[in-house]
């Protein structure tokens, strides 16, 4: 089918090159020229494993391109993918208005032929009407534009012009497994009133749905749910908020253990094991962070007030992560007292393993709080310490190996669970050290170990 993915960020680019190696034919559009050019010369400008491999195989097949031109995007599309950002705004509500540049840019470029325009980006629920609404306003606006002397008027009736139908069809991919999570979902949301968009939409899908590109390809079709347009929109705010809220219980449980003297690594197997529980999101630890869970919490909890509803337990699940950020420092304090004039390595900056993504990361609260108290700080980071992404933080000197890190630190905090940091010579790295001290803020490194290299070692919550 012909693909036009409009934002080619980690979820737009990610949709774009995995329809492709489907074998869709896919022209991802981006207002960013620099951005497209680097696509266009065959890079991809982030860091997600095995995205390169594929971007470049599917350019080469000519099933994909990129370009700046979304008049040329949206003719090509029978289906219109938006994926441009929604942040949060300072008030905690999202940020729509790059979906509504880019809805109001598809309606002005509409001429006849019928069209899905999927919102995959996370918008607030009601979005799917007020797309519609916005796309509307983009094919009137263009017909009011005059046409010039001598050039052809289009005098075709805007509802036949606008022949399209909305699909919310949310994104769950998790940075850093975003190719294997496209191509291995655990289900895929379709929300529309209109059974031949659902019906384009699930056609689009088939080689996803029967696992043909999928690790096992002999397990069961992915299951499609298939729902209205704003049940579709709250199963993604509902996914990552019960999520953040389940970190956030486990932080709260641990916060306990710490108290009581249990180990919230084994009361996370524990009631890990109960199937109504589950193991994954128990890791106790510095908090949730990135660019999802910030604010799709905090923009569920502003449309709860919006319809005068108190969000309470999503609000309490932000205070408990907010207040884990804190717990760090006071573990650095409890250890080294006065931290001014300390210097303090961080191991990761990222928000989580395997991606370059450093938005809402908890590093840099650390950094931000560590400075205001007068310490130095240092880092090191698999990805950003070899990135051009260095340059753009302040208050921290960013290393570019972890063992130069160690030099005169006063002590270590694990930020990030990358997989190097198990196998890093901590016994090495502690004689470069003022004091060989870890406050290992992922619960990640093996506490026995840590202590037989010479480390005084604290977790979180055990
Ligand atoms: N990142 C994730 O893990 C993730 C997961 C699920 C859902 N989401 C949601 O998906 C959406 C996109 O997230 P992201 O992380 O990929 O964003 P991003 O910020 O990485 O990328 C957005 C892209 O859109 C481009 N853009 C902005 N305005 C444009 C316009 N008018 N026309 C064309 N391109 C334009 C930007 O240049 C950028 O390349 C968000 O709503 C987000 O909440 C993200």
């Amino acid at each position: 089918m012909r693909v036009c993915v409009i934002g080619t960020g980690y979820v737009g680019l990610v949709t774009g090159v995995c329809l492709a190696h489907v074998g869709h034919d896919v022209v991802c559009i981006d207002v960013n020229e620099e951005k497209v050019k680097l696509m266009q010369s065959g890079q991809s400008p982030i860091f997600e494993p095995g995205l390169s491999d594929l971007m470049k195989s599917s350019m080469a097949t000519g099933h994909l391109q990129f370009s700046t031109n979304l008049q040329a995007g949206v003719e090509h599309g029978e289906i219109l993918f938006i994926a441009v950002g929604t942040p949060a705004l300072p008030t905690g509500e999202s940020d729509t208005r790059y979906v509504e540049a880019v809805a109001k840019g598809i309606g002005s470029h509409l001429n006849g032929g019928y069209k899905v325009i999927v919102n995959k980006s996370t918008v607030p629920i009601g979005s799917g009407d007020w797309v519609r609404m916005i796309v509307m306003d983009g094919v009137t606006e263009r017909q009011a534009v005059p046409v010039p002397a001598g050039g052809v008027p289009e005098t075709t009736h805007p509802e036949v012009i606008a022949d399209f139908d909305v699909v919310s069809n949310p994104e769950f991919l998790r940075e850093g497994s975003a190719v294997y999570d496209t191509f291995n979902p655990d289900r895929i949301v379709l929300g529309s009133n209109s059974p031949r968009a659902i019906a384009m939409m699930k056609e689009l899908y088939t080689p996803i749905v029967e696992r043909r590109f999928a690790e096992d390809t002999t397990a069961g079709a992915v299951p499609v749910v298939v729902t209205d347009l704003s049940s579709a929109e709250m199963v993604k705010y509902a996914s990552n908020a019960f999520l953040a809220t389940k970190i956030s219980f486990i932080n709260e449980v641990a916060n306990i253990c710490d108290r009581v003297g249990a180990d919230v690594t084994q009361v996370a197997q524990g009631i890990g094991l109960d199937s109504r529980i589950g193991k994954k999101f128990l890791q106790a630890g510095i908090g949730w962070g990135g660019s999802c869970f910030p604010k799709d919490v905090s923009a569920l909890i502003h449309t709860a007030d919006d319809y005068g509803y108190e969000a309470q337990l999503l609000k309490a699940a932000v205070d408990v992560n907010n207040r884990q950020r804190q717990i760090t420092l006071e573990k650095l304090q409890q250890v080294l007292k006065i931290l001014k004039g300390k210097t303090v390595g961080l191991l990761g900056l990222t928000f989580k393993p395997d991606t370059d993504d450093m938005r809402d990361a908890p590093s840099l609260i650390l950094i931000e709080q560590l400075n205001r108290l007068g310490a130095k700080v240092k880092a090191y980071d698999p990805i950003v310490s070899q990135s051009g992404l260095r340059h753009g933080l302040t208050g921290v000197i960013v290393e570019s190996d972890a063992s130069h890190l160690a030099d005169s630190c006063d002590a270590l905090v694990l930020v990030t669970d990358w997989q190097q940091f198990k196998e890093l010579d901590y016994a090495a790295m502690g004689q470069r050290m003022n004091s060989p001290i870890m406050i290992d803020g992922r619960n990640f490194l093996d506490r026995e170990a840590m202590v037989r290299a010479g480390f005084q070692y604290m977790g979180i919550g055990r």
